[in-house]
């Protein structure tokens, strides 16, 4: 699928179950209106899909996501959920490796790269998390973290599922903590994210994958995000919840897409 820059996720978390669903996505279709330049996917907890493409049956443009998935298609895997679920429940995006999954749940660069695998081998688009933490960072390992996470994390997909894929560099001191990015150093993280992607696909196609930031974005913050070089988009947590703060969000970067 061609995916429209820029891009606004709401990654809800361990958050809105269907009934709360339900509620977000009647404020939240009277605050944003369809606009045509830019894509803007949920992804809600699994359980609560199909309630929320219920409410937004009206609204196309809103697009869903699972926020993981296990990379085995179906079998005994109590409490995980596949690719060709996801896909059945109305998903198009999945994103793999974020850092709770990561940091709380275990998984390995290697787990992350067969999750990818399975997300675009069902055909639909994997959302590839990467980003370091905090000691890492004050290492000076910032930029081979992210390297050695990409690097892995797509090597199961050929050149063109490559280039269908969506990075989302999300520093884990940023995520939650109120504490974002500067635009200049989320750009030195996004340079260095295309460069590794034109390694991989070359030139032409690295320029068309999305590469969105991800931590601690708001409506404060969005359209110096947002405007800064190699941002294409972004990966929203806590202000996603809020109607108003998502809408304002999903707005940004030209004025069409609010009203
Ligand atoms: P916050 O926006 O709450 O910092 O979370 C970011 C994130 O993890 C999105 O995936």
């Amino acid at each position: 699928m061609i995916v429209r820059a820029p891009f606004f996720g709401g990654n809800w978390k361990m958050n809105h179950g269907p009934t709360e669903a339900r509620r977000f996505v009647e404020s939240f279709a009277e605050l944003h209106r369809t606009a045509e330049d830019r894509t803007v996917v949920f992804f809600p907890p699994a359980l609560s899909l199909a309630e929320f493409r219920e409410a937004a049956s009206g609204r196309p443009d809103l697009l869903l996501g699972v926020q993981d998935i296990y990379w085995e298609k179906q079998g005994a895997f109590t409490g995980a959920v596949s690719a060709p679920l996801a896909k059945d429940a109305g998903a198009q995006f999945v994103l793999a490796g974020h850092s709770e999954r990561r940091h709380v749940f275990g998984d390995s660069d290697e787990d992350v790269a067969r999750k990818v695998g399975a997300i675009a081998g069902e055909g639909l688009v994997p959302v590839l998390c990467v980003g370091e933490l905090l000691d890492e960072r004050e290492r000076g390992e910032a930029d081979a973290v992210v390297r050695r996470q990409m690097e892995i994390g797509l090597s199961e997909l050929d050149r063109e599922a490559i280039a269908s894929a969506i990075v989302a560099y999300e520093p884990v001191w940023a995520i939650g903590t109120g504490r974002t990015a500067r635009s200049e150093d989320a750009s030195a993280v996004h340079r260095l994210a295309r460069e590794i992607l034109s390694g991989l696909v070359g030139n032409a196609a690295a320029r068309s994958i999305p590469i969105i930031y991800g931590g601690s974005v708001k409506p404060n913050n969005i359209e110096d995000l947002l405007s800064a070089e190699e941002v294409d988009g972004v990966l929203v947590g806590g202000a996603s919840l809020d109607p108003e703060a998502f809408a304002q969000i999903c707005g940004a970067g030209s004025g069409s897409g609010q009203h």
